[in-house]
């Protein structure tokens, strides 16, 4: 969502800011801004629009100072308007605030604050923080803060500074990521590692309930009631290369072309083919315990909730476990039935998203273990799992996720291979499985070695009002997430759907102007997809299949067709899922839409 970045050192602070800002776009870019400590005054400059708005705003009014905060904001209270951008100010202009999160009684503190005389100027429930630091300042910056946050409920990854105690930046984190990067005579602050790479790798990830007063020859992490605590540093190991677009016209599109690499490193060490297994080094999960489990539920959203559909399948057909798979933000709130025997898997690329999270919590508090896939190294649910599995993919910087979710399905099938070993699948079963595991990372390339094809048909479809996409079985939620890529990223309406399912509902919207994209590899319910081709041709729809080998049961029925090598029915979605990656990423090029930024849209979704 929202990203924050902070400086404090011996040079200008503006620049390592706006630098930061803008390797954070992707989170957020809807408004920007950054205040600046220039002497006995804090100095304030925003901009609504994207980061080169706030650029040109800062080169037509420079603003001095050693030590400054910045933020790129994704609208939730008030419109993506200057007003509302960060950083928010307090009424004296003293202190200056940047905010990731919900203040969720901002309401009434602003009433309260409006009583004691505090006009407010935006619509933000940032600005009631801005405006109680103010009024509770006495002594230092951190104590006014730990004064400010004990009034304060909802969540924050907080950055302040003030003139009245300058040289510093206080940080609070509860619910929204937030890093010290330490560097040699300054330090950075940032809510993603990716802002601050540039400088340096070592960093000290915060915890929920830190304080951390941030200087330029050291930093402190405090308890709310301000007494010293201890946090590890840590070494961020992916180099510059990987948050930087290396000669592609879109993160996204490297991203799609990263996936034979990707794909590998999600087995790499995982994999052992010969015995038909794998080794998670971070289940943390005993045999005894990997045995009793009674029932599994996934929790997950966006993409990583179509992953968690396909390891639904995979380890419901391989471990013969019960599987239910549920939006977090659906499961957090119902009264599931949860048991000291049941497994929860948390999918989430940033391991950062609101949803995800609190339905980890709640999984956990009502008695499950609970599994962590994750991308984002030191993201919080990767820290609050009782055990996990990293994705490895690097860092994902497009919004619309690509190689996250293929590796979400590698890692799904590297846990269902060995639960399933555990639970009775043959030695024999096994090595096949683990055989087309390996294969993978060939076969994507394959298909990355045909995308021209599909740049071609895309150009048929960019001017396409809908798409359908059907698939069936395994397949069913590579349809739903070449829909959701679509409609992400190009604004096409798409629907994904279970092609037989079709017949209930969207057949009605079939004419000679509906596209229809079917997931239609050789699998064993290829057969009845073929039918649901009939169907679609019997309406004059203009058919668009992915399919794996010359099929003489759809000979004439294909208007576009785009071929995937073979491999096990369960792993198809690794390799159906990328054609449809590029299909709409070139759709969406065609139609001129900032692909890797698409509106109203963010990369990381930290609030409910
Ligand atoms: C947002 C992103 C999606 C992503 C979803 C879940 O909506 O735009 O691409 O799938 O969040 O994110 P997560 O990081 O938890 O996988």
């Amino acid at each position: 969502m929202c990203g924050i970045i902070g400086y404090v050192g011996g040079k200008q602070a503006t620049p390592f800011l706006l630098e930061g800002l803008r390797r954070m776009e992707y989170r957020g870019y809807d408004s920007a801004g950054v205040a600046v400590a220039n002497g006995g005054a804090v100095v304030t400059c925003r901009a609504a629009g994207k980061i080169a708005r706030l650029e040109s705003a800062l080169a037509a009014t420079p603003v001095h100072g050693t030590v400054g905060v910045g933020h790129t904001r994704w609208a939730t209270h008030g419109p993506p308007t200057e007003r509302n951008a960060h950083p928010h100010a307090s009424a004296d202009g003293t202190v200056a605030v940047v905010h990731n999160g919900i203040i969720e009684n901002a309401n009434a503190l602003r009433a309260v604050l409006q009583g004691k005389g505090y006009e407010f100027r935006s619509d933000t429930d940032t600005e009631v923080m801005a405006h109680l630091v103010q009024e509770l300042f006495e002594g230092s910056l951190e104590d006014a803060v730990i004064n400010a946050l004990r009034e304060v409920e909802g969540t924050y990854g907080l950055a302040i500074v003030s003139s009245r105690d300058p040289g510093k930046i206080v940080a609070a984190r509860k619910g929204s990521p937030l890093l010290i990067g330490i560097g040699d005579g300054e330090h950075f602050l940032a809510s993603d590692a990716s802002a601050i790479l540039a400088h340096t790798r070592q960093v000290v990830y915060l915890d929920d309930g830190d304080v951390a007063v941030v200087q330029a020859d050291g930093y402190r992490v405090l308890d709310r009631d301000a007494a010293p605590m201890s946090r590890r540093v840590e070494k961020i190991d992916w180099d510059l290369s990987a948050i930087e677009r290396g000669g592609y016209a879109h993160f996204m599109l490297k991203e799609i072309f990263e996936q034979p690499q990707t794909v590998e490193n999600a087995m790499r060490g995982r994999l052992i083919v010969e015995d038909g297994t794998s080794k998670l080094g971070g289940l943390n999960l005993s045999h005894e315990q990997l045995m009793a489990i009674d029932n599994i539920i996934i929790t997950a959203c966006g993409t990583s909730w179509h992953s968690a559909l396909i390891g639904e399948m995979m380890i419901e057909e391989l471990c013969r476990i019960p599987v239910e798979v549920e939006y977090a933000s659906e499961f957090r709130y119902r009264n599931p039935i949860v048991t000291d025997r049941t497994l929860c898997i948390v999918i989430s690329q940033s391991g950062e998203t609101a949803d995800t999270l609190a339905a980890m919590r709640e999984a956990k508090r009502r008695g499950a273990r609970t599994l962590g896939l994750v991308n984002v190294v030191g993201s919080t649910i990767a820290r609050e799992d009782d055990g996990g599995i990293y994705l490895h993919a690097g860092p994902e910087i497009g919004v619309a996720s690509t190689k996250a979710f293929t590796s979400q399905v590698v890692a799904l099938a590297l846990f269902t291979l060995k639960l399933a070993r555990k639970r009775g699948l043959s030695v024999t079963r096994g090595i096949e499985f683990a055989k087309a595991l390996a294969a993978l990372p060939g076969q994507v390339r394959e298909v990355l070695d045909r995308a021209e094809q599909m740049e071609h048909i895309a150009e048929e479809f960019k001017r396409s009002p809908n798409v359908l996409y059907l698939g069936r079985g395994v397949n069913f939620p590579v349809a739903l997430e070449g829909a959701l890529k679509l409609k992400e990223i190009s604004y096409i309406h798409a629907e994904g759907y279970p092609a037989a399912e079709m017949k209930h509902g969207p057949i009605a919207l079939i004419d000679e102007m509906m596209p229809v994209v079917f997931v239609a590899p050789h699998d064993a319910v290829f057969d009845k997809v073929v039918s649901n081709v009939q169907e679609v041709k019997a309406r004059k729809g203009t058919v668009i299949a992915v399919t794996s080998r010359d099929e003489p049961a759809l000979a004439g029925l294909l208007d576009y067709e785009f071929r995937i090598p073979e491999t096990v029915d369960l792993l198809m979605p690794v390799l159906a899922s990328i054609p449809l990656q590029l299909l709409a990423y070139y759709i969406a090029v065609k139609r001129g839409a900032n692909v890797d930024q698409p509106r109203n849209l963010a990369k990381s979704v930290t609030v409910e």
